[in-house]
């Protein structure tokens, strides 16, 4: 049975809507939570998984689902960044539809940004659309990726150009998966979770700044509190600005155009994780909207002070021989280039970014160079 203490944030979508149920054991509820999304066919999901997840806790999944009567399809990948790729989206595609699937069938996304992304996308295009799940099991999908229904592969030509915007029927954050992931890992997705006060609310900066640390080190009433108000935020830009039309959305990318070019660069693997390159470009962003005059020294300051405090990586001196020629050829090829002009989310104070200006490349050049690239 659900437990009732569970914190729901809806996502108010009219007939797109969903529930993001979030707390300690939630994946325990998953049978019981799924089976009313289910079609008449047979009680069966099709779940996407990576392999250290299903090490984890795909027993315990199945059992939960086992529960209720409903059997799974796993689909195990690889970890990592690469799987979110034309091959593994064929892969899927493929082993799903020969599964002999129909469009009341339900796929499962049980896993971190990658899979939810990978696997949201693959829900988007079998049969032109069915309806997935997504259990997000890392802080930063809890916190971000697996709310708002953007899914996306990876291309040669950059991260996330090829997608969809398809909404999930149920997001499922259980809050103690995140006491199996690594330190680094919390920490890497708290970036995402400091985002939120950032870019639209002072006090929520605050508290991150305040019991980021305590969070970090896996204590389990803050991280539920920081998953809520992270996703009631999310949920907030989403249901204002589904498709990214009117600019809000894309205020989510605070940081994230240097941060992809910071990833791009060392590889998408395991010396930079996105949340770290989202840290550092978070920093950049302050500093480059200072150089524009936009906010003054001392917020800028005190943010890049904040963020180190946490832990978080602040400026390249651990990414020796990054240059700035690179960087910006990376950020050229970033969806929010338009017309050929560098545009960044930028900030007037903390807790207020605005989205869509273009930026001096000699400035750009400036930040990335302060902050450790050479060139
Ligand atoms: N992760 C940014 C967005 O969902 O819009």
């Amino acid at each position: 049975m659900p437990s009732s203490s569970r914190q729901t944030v809806t996502v108010d979508l009219s007939d797109r809507s969903y529930d993001i149920v979030i707390g300690d054991g939630v994946l325990d509820e998953a049978g019981a939570r799924v089976a009313p999304l289910m079609g008449k066919g047979p009680r069966r999901v099709i779940t996407v998984t990576d392999e250290n997840v299903a090490g984890l806790h795909l027993a315990r999944y199945r059992a939960a689902l086992a529960a209720e009567g409903i059997e799974s399809l796993d689909i195990i990948l690889p970890p990592g960044e690469q799987t979110k790729s034309w091959q593994y989206l064929e892969l899927v595609l493929e082993k799903t539809l020969a599964a002999r699937i129909d469009r009341g069938t339900l796929m499962v996304a049980f896993g971190g940004g990658v899979i939810g992304d990978l696997a949201g996308f693959a829900a988007a295009l079998a049969l032109r659309g069915i309806d997935y799940v997504q259990i997000p099991t890392t802080l930063l999908a809890q916190v971000d990726s697996s709310v708002g229904g953007k899914t996306a592969i990876d291309t040669p030509q950059g991260k996330n150009l090829v997608g969809a915007f398809h909404q999930p029927k149920l997001v499922l954050a259980d809050t103690g998966l995140l006491a199996t992931l690594s330190e680094r890992h919390r920490r890497a997705g708290f970036a995402e979770v400091i985002k939120y006060g950032l870019i639209r609310e002072h006090c929520f900066y605050e508290w991150c700044a305040a019991n980021g640390n305590a969070a970090i080190a896996g204590d389990a009433a803050l991280l539920a509190e920081a998953v809520r108000r992270s996703c009631e935020h999310k949920a907030d830009v989403v249901q204002q600005d589904e498709f990214e039309t009117t600019g809000l959305r894309a205020l989510l990318n605070l940081g994230h155009t240097f941060g992809h070019a910071l990833e791009a660069e060392t590889g998408y693997s395991e010396r930079l994780l996105h949340g770290e390159a989202v840290a550092i470009g978070m920093v950049m962003a302050f500093d480059l909207s200072h150089r524009m005059g936009l906010v003054s020294g001392q917020s800028a300051g005190r943010v890049k002070q904040a963020l180190a405090s946490l832990g978080m990586p602040v400026d390249l001196a651990a990414l020796p021989g990054l240059t700035v020629d690179a960087l910006t050829a990376h950020m050229a090829k970033d969806k929010k280039v338009k017309a050929g002009t560098l545009r960044f989310v930028l900030v007037r104070e903390i807790g207020e970014a605005f989205a869509g200006s273009e930026a001096p490349a000699d400035l750009v050049g400036a930040v990335l160079r302060d902050a450790g690239a050479v060139g």
